[in-house]
């Protein structure tokens, strides 16, 4: 059966206290709350907070993630945080090509694939996102689009390793705007790209992997859209900055 989850990207938010307050709320509130022992809850916190943060996590209902990685090993990149760096504090999830990086870091399709190799090499799992702008959806080319993006940076790896990653559709109209995808807009890509998955996998393949939905989940849609047969989750932003909506959230399932 898919693991079902609820990743939390805090973005580029909250204080060190800030964080520490909420992320044992969330770790005490999953603990008691969250029984289905198929739900993998996740919480993807700020790079600087993620050795700190690890250790307050003492259950593995919840799984640390970061947001963010450099495709090298090691070496003169300035800045960068690297996988086996992220491996060494407890790191087990990466968000990568999340579209806020594609815009404003320029990330292709190629360096995303470059880091989903580096990321599998370490034995950890990439969160690859995806997902259309409004223009392309009101073009029409939204399906095309998006399966492009799996196909560029994802087809490369081997059945073995595709099982390995989680995918998460975030159409970049539902981001942060508080316009959710429609169930019916979300189970619809979400097969589209199961169906992309199992045309170069098989359909054994492509039915193992998670594919999580993203823009404005909250603790009132998330019922509905994790009940759509190709929705395996969610990755929240904004809701998951508070520990009751973002709990509520992962007993959605
Ligand atoms: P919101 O839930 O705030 O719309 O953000 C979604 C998102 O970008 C998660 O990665």
């Amino acid at each position: 059966m898919r693991k079902k989850i609820a990743a939390g990207n805090w973005k580029m938010n909250k204080t060190f206290e800030e964080g520490q307050i909420l992320l044992s709320e969330v770790v005490n509130m999953v603990k008691d709350e969250v029984t289905n022992p198929n739900v993998q809850v996740i919480v993807c916190v700020p790079a600087p907070y993620l050795s700190s943060f690890g250790k307050m996590i003492d259950t593995p209902k919840v799984a640390l993630g970061a947001q963010n990685c450099y495709p090298k090993a090691s070496g003169a990149y300035t800045g960068e945080v690297s996988v086996p760096m992220l491996k060494s504090v407890g790191v087990s999830y990466i968000i990568i090509g999340h579209s806020e990086r594609r815009q404003y870091f320029n990330e292709s399709d190629a360096f995303l694939a470059e880091k989903v190799d580096a990321i599998l090499a370490e034995g950890l799992t990439p969160i690859f996102c995806c997902g259309e702008t409004l223009e392309q959806r009101n073009e029409g080319i939204h399906f095309d689009f998006v399966c492009g993006q799996i196909t560029n940076s994802l087809f490369h790896l081997s059945a073995e390793d595709l099982k390995k990653t989680v995918i998460a559709y975030e159409p970049i109209w539902a981001i942060g705007t508080g316009v959710t995808a429609s169930n019916d807009q979300a189970q619809e890509m979400h097969k589209v790209l199961r169906d992309h998955l199992a045309s170069k996998y098989g359909q054994e393949v492509a039915d193992e992997i998670s594919i999580l939905y993203g823009g404005s989940v909250n603790g009132a849609n998330a019922q509905e859209l994790f009940a759509c047969p190709d929705v395996d989750g969610g990755l929240v932003g904004g809701a998951s900055l508070k520990s009751r909506e973002f709990t509520n959230i992962a007993k959605s399932f």
